[in-house]
């Protein structure tokens, strides 16, 4: 099938999270198993800096807020992308550098509402043709709520192509006034609670939760979640009433970027299938730790090597529950010998507050703040044990990262962290199922007391080597997910 998947980031170019891994993973996914998967995204500066092969396709007259922009499609080439990358060219919305949602003071930009919404004008007219090809997509493949209003202009087009959405993270909404909404000219019957109106303004993540012929989330027990008070961000209402149409897929990662075996981050490759012939892993992986202590400067006569090294990386806001790390630190390190290293940026209030417990414990904790793909890669494979205590996690990749590095995560059972992490409990340990460690309790005693579980068998060699092979051995890859993509766009 042809399908045209729209994003607002993509790795290599730019990339925020998760999202960006999903948009540049899955459609290499797609096209391996037969699908004829092309990408859109904003020509964003660093896009089109790090593309090459530009053709002009054409120009429209699409309306902004109040003004009308004249849109540029672009034909650009990246290698290891999908064949076809598209980029919507607008200057004046998209010419920016940095990070693709926010200024570099951490504000929204101010006319987020009027940037996808041109963008998604733009995508809603390309799945009707593209200028310059005769190439029309049957599935139009939406992600998030910065796309959330194709679905909804194409609801308009007779005939068109099918629509799914998928939703990343529903904390994140799209939310706008009124009074965008009328500048943006959007169609005044969408004004309804049964449309895009939601609590007094307009959500965009709700115009692809309502427009979409089919919707779906990051994980299975996430579509579940979702659907109640707790986890749904006043949606749960919408969500229930999609009832079939409303499915989770779990996300796969990228089995080649993501590769121990050929990871040049790491000091040493290695793999648990080829342990034979090469160096063991163990040895390996212990050389990663080595080298990540000396780089990071925790190697001092009180840090000996074999102190367990924890790691996180992520998105420093609430979601990922940051305050669970900060508020067990004081009381892990005075009983415990283990030492941990913290790779993030995001709000200023946990920077800060990181960057003083760094300055606290200079021997036991390096805190990194700011994006580093390198350092991302090194601490996967250096690493003993990943913490990743969300309060709530849609997908979530760093677990699935983490496992395939045989650096078993320590989750709270939520979300996609729920349907990737066994928990170390006695009997998963006797058959070999444990990959993690599990918490229940959305509390810094509750992570503590995990990691304090996991200490204790990181201790017996022979029982925490066999549940770091079985998360290596773990299947993380897209063949099982794209298939129940290719089913749904039948469908
Ligand atoms: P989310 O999408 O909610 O941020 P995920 O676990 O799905 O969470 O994905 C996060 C992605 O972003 C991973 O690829 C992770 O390695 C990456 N990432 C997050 N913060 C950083 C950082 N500071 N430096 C490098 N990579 C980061
Ligand atoms: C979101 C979620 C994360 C998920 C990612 C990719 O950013 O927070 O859990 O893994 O999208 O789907």
């Amino acid at each position: 099938m042809n399908i045209l998947f729209a994003a607002s980031e993509a790795f290599p170019f730019i990339k925020t999270g998760g999202l960006g891994d999903v948009v540049h993973s899955l459609p290499i996914a797609l096209n391996q198993l037969g699908d004829d998967v092309r990408l859109v995204l904003p020509a964003y500066r660093d896009v089109l800096a790090s593309v090459d092969g530009l053709k002009e396709l054409g120009f429209w007259d699409l309306p902004g807020a109040d003004v009308t922009h004249r849109v540029r499609i672009l034909q650009a080439h990246h290698e290891g992308l999908t064949d076809y990358l598209y980029l919507i060219d607008v200057p004046s919305l998209f010419d920016r550098a940095g990070n693709p949602y926010v200024h570099s003071d951490g504000f929204n930009w101010p006319d987020n509402a009027e940037r996808f919404t041109v963008f998604s004008r733009a995508v809603a007219q390309m799945a009707k043709g593209i200028p310059g090809t005769d190439w029309h997509p049957d599935v139009v493949h939406c992600h998030d709520w910065q796309t959330g209003l194709v679905p909804a202009f194409l609801s308009m087009a007779h005939p068109r192509p099918k629509t799914v959405f998928t939703i990343h993270n529903l904390a994140y909404d799209g939310h706008f006034s009124r009074d965008d909404f009328t500048r943006l000219a959007l169609p005044p019957e969408w004004w309804s609670p049964d449309y895009v109106e939601f609590y007094g303004g307009f959500s965009m993540l709700k115009a692809g939760m309502v427009f979409a012929d089919q919707v779906t989330t990051v994980s299975p027990t996430y579509a579940r979640e979702i659907c109640t008070p707790e986890y749904g961000y006043r949606f749960e209402g919408v969500l229930q009433h999609l009832g079939d149409k409303l499915s989770g897929i779990l996300n796969g990662i990228d089995l080649e970027i993501w590769n121990p075996e050929t990871d040049d981050h790491l000091v040493q490759n290695y793999s648990v299938e080829n342990s034979k012939q090469r160096q063991p892993w163990v040895k390996a992986k212990l050389a990663n730790k080595n080298e990540l202590l000396t780089q990071i400067r925790l190697t001092r006569a009180d840090v000996p090597v074999k102190a367990p090294l924890l790691g996180f990386i992520g998105r420093l806001v609430e979601q990922k529950g940051v305050d669970l790390i900060t508020d067990m630190l004081a009381e892990l390190f005075r009983t415990t010998d283990a030492v941990m290293i913290i790779l993030g940026s995001g709000d200023s209030l946990y920077e800060a507050e990181l960057t003083k417990l760094a300055d606290k414990y200079p021997a036991r904790l390096h805190v990194h703040i700011g994006y580093s793909e390198y350092l991302a890669h090194r601490i996967e494979a250096g690493c003993d044990l990943f913490l990743m205590p969300s309060r709530f996690e849609p997908c979530g990749l760093n677990q699935m990262y983490s496992l395939r590095y045989g650096t078993p995560p320590v989750v709270n059972f939520t979300g996609g962290l729920a349907d990737t992490v066994t928990d170390a409990t006695a009997m998963a340990l006797k058959d070999k199922t444990a990959n993690g460690f599990v918490f229940n309790d959305v509390h810094a005693d509750a992570l503590l007391s995990a990691i304090k579980r996991a200490l204790t068998i990181y201790k017996k060699p022979k029982q925490w080597q066999q549940l770091c092979e079985t998360a290596m051995q773990q299947k993380l890859g897209w063949e099982a997910s794209a298939n129940k993509y290719q089913a749904l766009y039948q469908k």
